[in-house]
């Protein structure tokens, strides 16, 4: 679902209250800080100039990603949409408040946040004044959470506070932990090297698969949400087309269940290269839980078949 009009709007101010050259001036130095100073730990929103320009520039874009992979999660019965309580730690000017309220009407929110900036724009976009001003690794919590969600974060951060940080995001979790990022070779690198710590909290990982190790080679798994751009998205960025695809990853994990009765979710393979429509066939190459397959299906099997033929990059099916 994309944001209200009503947010729109407010982001639309924030453009105009900044004006357009401002906006030009502080994307290109933004854009330059999230290439080149990410990954050290250090704020890289330095005032409430940088938070609005997140705003316009980024926020409708994280937002999207996080629609999408909920509805997806939502849609193949990993997630469940009755959720009683979720936390999204570094909330940031309000991606994960607009896509958890559209598909989690039952849950009771938290949001921690530890840049004041990014809590300013965070609580006039969302009117919602209780979000928490605390750094996740001093983050302390009574209370455990369905759903455990940190989306652009992790990537931030050093590899060492990255590792401190995901233990605190296990310790949080008493069902599922989310964990959403950039599409990229590095930060996918990243994420493969903290997915092992889940097995000493009790939890495994069960999508976008379920194999404890990747089983690509020389290669990176990566998804896209396409983004529709509002007229000052478009002037942020100086672009002309409508929309721009950004490009995720993510992984969810899910806590095992004491007595080893989680559900079995269905055991879905994901399209990794394009298919090969034939007359009677279809040759997909998939990455399923046994790894990298090449597949074939005939007319014979009729659905499969049909949905083989539509089938695109990324996205999974039963094999
Ligand atoms: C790229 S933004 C992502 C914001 C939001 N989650 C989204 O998807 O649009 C990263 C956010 O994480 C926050 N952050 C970074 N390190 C943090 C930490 N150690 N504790 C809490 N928040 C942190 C930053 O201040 C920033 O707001």
């Amino acid at each position: 679902m994309a944001l209200l009009e009503s947010v729109k709007d407010k982001i639309k101010n924030l453009f105009f209250e900044l004006g357009k050259g401002k906006v030009l001036k502080v994307q290109k130095n933004l854009t330059y800080k999230y290439k080149n100073k990410t990954g050290e730990s250090k704020p890289l929103i330095e005032d409430l100039s940088d938070s609005g320009i997140y705003a316009i520039s980024r926020m409708p874009a994280t937002n999207e990603v996080l629609c999408s992979l909920f509805k997806t999660l939502i849609s193949q019965n990993i997630l469940d949409k009755n959720l009683k309580s979720i936390i999204d730690v570094g909330a940031g000017t309000g991606a994960g408040y607009f896509a958890i309220k559209d598909y989690f009407e039952n849950a009771e929110l938290t949001f921690v946040e530890n840049n004041k900036n990014m809590i300013d724009v965070f609580k006039k976009l969302t009117e919602y004044e209780n979000i928490i001003h605390e750094d996740i690794l001093n983050f302390e919590s009574e209370e455990k959470y369905n759903l455990v969600l940190s989306s652009y974060v992790l990537s931030e951060m050093t590899e060492f506070d990255r590792v401190n940080a995901v233990c605190k995001l296990f310790n949080l979790s008493n069902k599922y932990v989310l964990l959403v990022d950039a599409g990229t070779p590095s930060i996918y690198e990243q994420y493969m090297n903290i997915k092992g710590i889940c097995k000493k909290f009790g939890f495994k990982v069960i999508a976008p698969c379920k194999n404890e190790m990747c089983p690509l080679k020389n290669d990176y798994c990566q998804f896209y949400a396409r983004v529709e751009r509002s007229s000052v998205h478009k002037l942020a960025k100086d672009a002309i087309q409508s929309y721009e695809d950004e490009k995720y990853f993510y992984l969810l994990f899910e806590k095992i269940e004491n007595n080893g009765e989680n559900v079995d979710y269905e055991d879905l393979a994901r399209v990794i290269r394009r298919p090969i429509i034939k007359k009677n066939l279809v040759e997909l190459k998939v990455c399923a839980s046994g790894g990298i397959k090449n597949v074939a299906i005939t007319k014979k099997d009729k659905e499969k078949f049909k949905m083989a033929r539509k089938i695109k990059i990324n996205e999974q099916m039963k094999v």
